[in-house]
């Protein structure tokens, strides 16, 4: 079965996943709306970093920075200066694009580090066109700054400010309040989920890439001598945390990054990629930051950035590792590799996302045989109990066949049938979504029972 992003595109609008934002004035841009199963998917996924990351590891905390800081935090961390992407626009069809995919798609070069001439250079050289309109006749390449510029009302020397385009920096801001507050000791991160946004010239690919979207980011402050060990830990976190959201261990790849094309802060870099139906597509990232923050910030700021070591008394500025990770990039991924068609015995089909239950927009379905002769009231009371797994849904129109279907199409792990036999005897059918197998348990076993089975 071939997973196309036409299928999951409609499937996400029809089924309440995502819907194209602000669509009664005809669209606008990139901009999405998470509805309401989709908004479900995406906490739970923040919801579960949030456990699997900074609850359950004693090394970590979490902080909730502000996206619009001091405009001097991008000065110092080099977004004013390099945060830039290379333009060109077509002179014809006024159709802006981003330089170094033109070049890529027609020539299978990687432009990163390139100088703008040389790309512009490589553009004529070898007769590449707009992606629109197929014109040759396009501008010199560019630099265009992707961060979002905003005017702060109270005017000051200078009162422009920026959106943040990575929750990372104020992580770095934050540093020593963090250090000070807690009784965290070396090594230990600081975690942030929040919005970023950039001014992307070519977003595109659904949700994959966006002008606003979120980021799940951890700096891990070590020393530098423990730079290699630690990176080859977060890789294992970073994959088991793949494994443990269902995607497909053959769909995730490693990319290391060449040395001589890393970021300005970066001195060695793996993304992980995702198989996406467009392409393999970078997912997530891990980057060794070295110092390269923290004492950027101590020289802008004139304000000490250190860890003093309690024993020994060393004064040092922390090297930072960062394992950072896409929300909106992990929700298309888990949908991708969540969704399949299936061909049924009985030469129907259907349509099943397999969610792993912890990420499952709706954890269990209720489902009475028919509406009437107190099955209903029977199904409330089964319904209030198994909301402690969570949102949960009562399903009483249509054919029970019918009600399977709609289940499976939103990913909903199991659910549970009462008919008029549970009226006599305190038993429920439990249907599994990817088996389809279902057996008969009494209500005073169903919460053991769901919970062992699923929702442990
Ligand atoms: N703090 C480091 C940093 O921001 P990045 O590789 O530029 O590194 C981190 O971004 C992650 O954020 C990416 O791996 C991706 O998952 C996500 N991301 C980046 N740009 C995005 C965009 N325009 N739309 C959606 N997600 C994006």
């Amino acid at each position: 079965m071939l997973v196309t992003m036409d299928k999951i595109v409609g499937w996400s609008k029809r089924k309440g996943f995502i819907f194209p934002g602000s669509e009664i004035y005809g669209g606008f841009g990139n901009s999405y709306t998470y509805g309401p199963y989709g908004s479900e998917l995406k906490n739970n996924i923040k919801a579960y970093w949030w456990k699997r990351f900074i609850h359950e590891r004693e090394d970590m905390t979490g902080i909730d920075g502000d996206i619009i800081l001091h405009p001097r935090t991008w000065e110092a961390s080099g977004h004013v200066e390099g945060f830039n992407d290379q333009q060109v626009d077509c002179k014809e069809c006024k159709t802006r694009m981003r330089a170094d995919h033109l070049v890529e798609d027609a020539l299978g070069v990687d432009c990163e580090g390139l100088p703008d001439e040389e790309v512009s250079k490589l553009i004529k050289d070898n007769n590449i066109k707009c992606s629109k309109c197929g014109s040759e006749n396009l501008t010199e390449v560019r630099k265009f700054n992707l961060m979002f510029q905003t005017q702060m009302a109270k005017v000051g020397e200078n009162s422009t400010a920026y959106l943040r385009p990575e929750t990372a920096q104020a992580i770095f801001l934050e540093f020593k309040n963090v250090l000070d507050s807690t009784r965290l000791k070396f090594p230990f991160g600081i975690g942030q989920i929040g919005k970023a946004f950039r001014n992307e010239i070519t977003p595109g690919n659904f949700i994959f890439r966006r002008l606003e979207f979120e980021q799940m980011e951890i700096e891990y402050f070590i020393r530098e001598e423990d730079w290699e060990e630690l990176f080859v830990m977060w890789q294992k976190e970073m994959k088991a945390w793949c494994d443990e959201i269902g995607l497909s261990r053959d769909k995730c790849h490693d990319l290391e990054h060449d040395k001589e094309k890393l970021s300005h802060y970066s001195k060695r870099t793996v993304d992980i990629e995702y198989d996406f139906p467009f392409g393999k597509k970078e997912l997530y990232g891990l980057a060794y930051r070295t110092n390269f923050d923290l004492s950027q910030h101590e020289k802008f700021s004139g304000k000490k950035l250190r860890y003093r070591d309690s024993e020994t008394n060393e004064e040092f500025v922390p090297h930072v590792l960062e394992p950072t990770f896409g929300v909106d990039r992990t929700v298309l991924a888990v949908i991708c590799d969540a969704y399949n068609e299936e061909s049924l015995e009985d030469g129907t089909s259907r349509v099943v996302l397999k969610f792993v239950p912890k990420l499952a927009p709706v954890k269990v379905a209720v489902l009475p045989l028919m509406k009437k002769d107190g099955l209903p009231k029977k199904a409330q009371e089964v319904f209030k109990k198994v909301k402690v797994f969570g949102n949960c849904e009562m399903d009483i129109s249509g054919t029970i066949g019918k009600r399977y279907r709609r289940q499976d199409e939103v990913g909903t792990p199991v659910c549970v049938t009462i008919d008029y036999d549970t009226l006599e005897d305190e038993s429920v059918t439990i249907r599994d979504r990817d088996t389809m197998e279902q057996k008969r348990v009494k209500i005073s076993e169903l919460l053991n029972i769901l919970g062992e089975s699923y929702f442990n």
